[in-house]
């Protein structure tokens, strides 16, 4: 991104509650089927600004949150809100590079930044004996999708439908355990604050910026007309033992 792509960006998204799809019940769903200690120790890669935060913490109210994004800004926002949590920790960091172990790694609209196979993989070491993963990703809910949503989604070629993502999980020597589509509720929940923004920057928009309130809008507009054909899946995976070890 040049700079003014940079400061156009943030004009739009700076101080949402979220950076992606999702909500607090997804969070609810993958730790209770990962039957998660309320000690745990956990994972919040990609946080953006830290929107599934409280629901991790709600998870597990005596562990602790390890939150780490590469984008300073959204570090900035999401350490505003929990540097007072002695649960928290907010790191900015790149997710090929995560430190230490934990008990459940979560990553929500963001393991397309590596790819499902390649994160899976390098994250194998930060797991704990028993630990696991949930992650959202884009997916194809349509063999025969619209030419707007393929449109809309033509920056990433690599996306495939749930048959898809299960055969990355399994490249990357995992098994998935369950799944589920984000709900309405949780795209809502992404696009209702942007909606307001983009009303609330309309006006005086110069024609550069206001063609990037355009993409912005089209990109909600387009899932609400077609949110049949596409959407994300949450997937909850752990790794398979590899032959020879005791289940790491
Ligand atoms: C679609 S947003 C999702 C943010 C957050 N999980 C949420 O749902 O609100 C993707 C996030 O991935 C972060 N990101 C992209 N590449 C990254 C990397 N290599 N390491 C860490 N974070 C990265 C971006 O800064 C951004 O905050």
């Amino acid at each position: 991104m040049t700079s003014d792509d940079m400061t156009a960006f943030f004009q739009l998204h700076r101080d949402l509650p979220r950076e992606g799809p999702g909500e607090a019940a997804d969070v609810a769903w993958a730790t209770a089927l990962a039957d998660i200690a309320p000690t745990a120790r956990m994972a919040d890669v990609a946080c953006g600004p830290g929107g599934d935060i409280p629901a991790l913490l709600e998870a597990a109210p005596q562990g602790h949150v390890t939150a780490l994004d590469k984008t300073a800004h959204f570090v900035k926002e999401a350490r505003t809100r929990w540097q007072a949590d002695p649960r928290v920790t907010l790191l900015r960091a790149d997710m090929a590079a995560i430190h230490n172990e934990y008990d459940f790694i979560w990553c929500a609209g963001a393991v397309y930044f590596m790819g499902v196979t390649e994160a899976l993989t390098a994250w194998r070491r930060a797991l704990r004996p028993g630990g696991v993963i949930a992650f959202s990703e884009a997916c194809w809910f349509s063999d025969s999708p619209s030419p707007r949503a393929t449109q809309q989604w033509q920056h990433y070629s690599a996306m495939t439908d749930a048959d898809g993502i299960a055969a990355r999980v399994t490249a990357a020597g995992y098994e998935t355990i369950a799944t589920r589509r984000l709900s309405d509720a949780a795209w809502e929940g992404y696009y209702t604050p942007i909606d307001a923004r983009i009303a609330s920057l309309r006006p005086g928009a110069d024609a550069a910026f206001a063609a990037v309130l355009d993409q912005a809008e089209e990109e909600a507009a387009c899932w609400r007309a077609h949110r049949d054909e596409f959407g994300y899946l949450l997937s909850l995976v752990r790794p398979l033992p590899r032959s020879g070890s005791a289940g790491r």
